[in-house]
C-alpha cells in the first residue's frame, strides 16, 4: 500500500485537477494540524517524506508560510514536486532536500511534520530532540493500529503534549512534541 500511494501521488502531480480531488479529505486534518502546531507564518517548517504531491506542504503555503523544506529519499518524487510548485508559481517558499528522514539536520526547524510513510518514526523523533531549537514542534502522523507493523509507529511511553484525531483509511491521529514546553 505504501509504494502504491507514492505511484499515486506521481501519477497525479501530472494532472492538477485529479490532484486536488485527492487532496480533499486531507482539508480537515491538515486544519487540526496547522492549529495543533500553532503554525505561524514566520515558521520555518519541515515536510519529511513530501512525496511527488507535497499536499500538506500546499495548505501551509495557503496559510502564509513561505519558508518550507521538503524532504523525500525518493529523487523523482521530489523533481515531480518542484516541478508541481513552479506550475503552480510557489516555488520560491521551498528547498527540496533530497536525503532520509533520519538523516534531517532539524538544526534550524520551527516546524516538522513526519508523514506516515516515514518507517522509523522514533529515529527521527529522537533526533529532532537532540537538534531542534527550544520551541520546535514535531507533529506525526500515527498509523491506525492494524496498520502499525506496516507504517511503523511511536510508542505511547512517549507521552505527547497534544494530539488530533480523525478518519484517514490508514491512520487516524497526529501527535505533538514541544521542545521545552507545553503547547
Ligand atoms: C506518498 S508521500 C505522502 C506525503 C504527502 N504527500 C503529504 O504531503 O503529506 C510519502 C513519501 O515518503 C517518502 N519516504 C518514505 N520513507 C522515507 C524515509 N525514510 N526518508 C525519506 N523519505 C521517505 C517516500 O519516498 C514518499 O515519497
Amino acid at each position: 500500500m505504501k509504494t502504491a500511494f507514492q505511484w499515486l501521488e506521481k501519477g497525479l502531480a501530472l494532472h492538477p485537477g485529479l490532484g486536488r480531488l485527492y487532496m480533499r479529505p486531507y482539508r480537515t486534518l491538515l486544519q487540526q494540524e496547522s492549529e495543533l502546531a500553532q503554525l505561524k507564518t514566520s515558521d520555518r517548517v519541515y515536510l519529511i517524506g513530501c512525496g511527488a504531491i507535497p499536499f500538506s506542504a500546499f495548505d501551509w503555503v495557503n496559510r502564509g508560510v513561505t519558508h518550507i523544506t521538503a524532504i523525500d529519499q525518493d529523487e523523482t518524487a521530489l523533481k515531480t514536486a518542484s516541478q508541481l510548485t513552479r506550475k503552480m508559481g510557489i516555488a520560491d517558499f521551498f528547498q527540496w532536500h533530497h536525503t532520509s528522514a533520519e538523516a534531517v539536520d532539524f538544526s534550524r526547524c520551527d516546524v516538522a511534520l513526519v508523514t506516515l510513510q516515514i518507517y522509523n518514526k522514533q529515529a527521527v523523533y529522537q533526533r529532532w530532540l537532540t537538534q531542534a531549537p527550544a520551541g520546535s514542534r514535531l507533529l506525526v502522523r500515527q498509523p491506525k493500529p492494524k496498520h502499525a507493523k506496516h507504517y511503523g509507529q511511536l510508542p505511547n511511553c512517549l507521552l505527547p503534549q497534544g494530539s488530533v484525531s480523525y478518519s484517514m483509511k490508514a491512520f487516524d491521529t497526529t501527535w505533538l512534541f514541544h521542545k521545552g514546553g507545553q503547547a
